[in-house]
């Protein structure tokens, strides 16, 4: 205990602050055991006393400014590390060599300051590029209190608004003498799992062949209760197939269908995934099915 005591008195005497002289009393420790640490205790006597008593005021304060440069080195290395971290990293070119590196998200012109806004605007584009398949959309199942049947046996329902559009639209082609029906309207995602795969499998389709004419499940546009395929009652043999642009209830949908807010979803457009559907139609007709289709 002499020793320990008079170790650290050693060390209290030479050094004004305290939690230095912790700090040089380690490397002292260090240095006198060949750089092998040890608790104070297991190193001999005279050791000790020869490293301690030998050191002169000189050598002293010749280690502490070590110790001081030490741990100013240390605070300078870590406060350059944090600052490094807080900046983005140099841009590397294909070859690992430094390029232009951009500048930062604060100083762009227009660019929100607010890191969260930055970071919705990245994760929609994220989004965008992970929610089509194979050429369709990704769309949520209306949720059943927004539906409205359209059929007594509640065979057929979309959405409130479009439902309401509908039944006008199709009074209004029976009174023009067309025979416009509407044949399928909101679809479950479990009801498109076996229009995509059991069908696929029954007709032994390829996936692309599939996808041209129907949406996987989680993707069609039927599960929005927004959209709804139409037949020509007078003319059966058109039914879901391209025939139907010939047929007078299509013709009839080009010309009066825009005025109850519906519009074609698949066009003729060549360098499209999915097929030309003219018996499909959706509706935009107001402000949450408008966002549903084109947000
Ligand atoms: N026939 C359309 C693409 C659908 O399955 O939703
Ligand atoms: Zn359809």
């Amino acid at each position: 205990m002499r020793e320990t005591l008079g170790f650290r008195f050693y060390l209290i005497a030479d050094l004004p602050i305290v939690i230095r002289a912790s700090v040089l009393g380690d490397v002292m420790v260090n240095q006198a055991n060949n750089g092998s640490p040890a608790p104070i205790d297991d190193i001999p006597e005279a050791l000790r006393e020869t490293v301690i008593g030998k050191r002169s005021t000189q050598q002293t304060a010749s280690r502490f400014w070590s110790v001081v440069g030490v741990g100013a080195l240390a605070i300078v290395g870590s406060s350059g590390l944090a600052v490094w971290r807080l900046s983005p990293p140099p841009s590397l070119d294909a070859g690992g060599n430094d390029v232009q590196t951009p500048a930062p998200e604060s100083l762009l012109d227009g660019e929100s300051l607010n890191p969260a806004a930055n970071q919705a605007e990245d994760t929609s584009l994220v989004d965008v590029a992970s929610t089509t398949l194979l050429g369709h959309r990704a769309y949520d199942e209306a949720p059943p209190e927004t539906l409205v049947s359209i059929t007594a046996d509640g065979s057929l329902k979309l959405r409130k608004a479009a439902a309401e559009k509908l039944t006008e639209m199709l009074d209004q082609a029976r009174r023009d003498g067309v025979d416009l029906q509407a044949v399928s309207g909101f679809r479950s995602i479990e009801r498109q799992n076996y229009l995509f795969f059991d069908i696929k499998a029954e007709r032994g389709q390829s996936t692309i062949t599939r996808a041209e004419v129907s949406a996987p499940p989680g993707y069609s546009e039927h599960h929005t209760g927004y959209a709804v395929d139409f037949i020509d009652g007078s003319k059966p043999k058109t039914d879901l197939e391209q025939t139907f642009e010939e047929t007078p209830a299509f013709q009839w949908l080009e010309k009066n269908a825009p005025h109850y807010g519906f519009e074609l979803s698949f066009s003729k457009n060549p360098s499209q995934e999915v097929s030309y559907e003219p018996w499909h139609w959706r509706f935009v007709g107001d402000q949450h099915s408008l966002e549903t289709f084109y947000k």
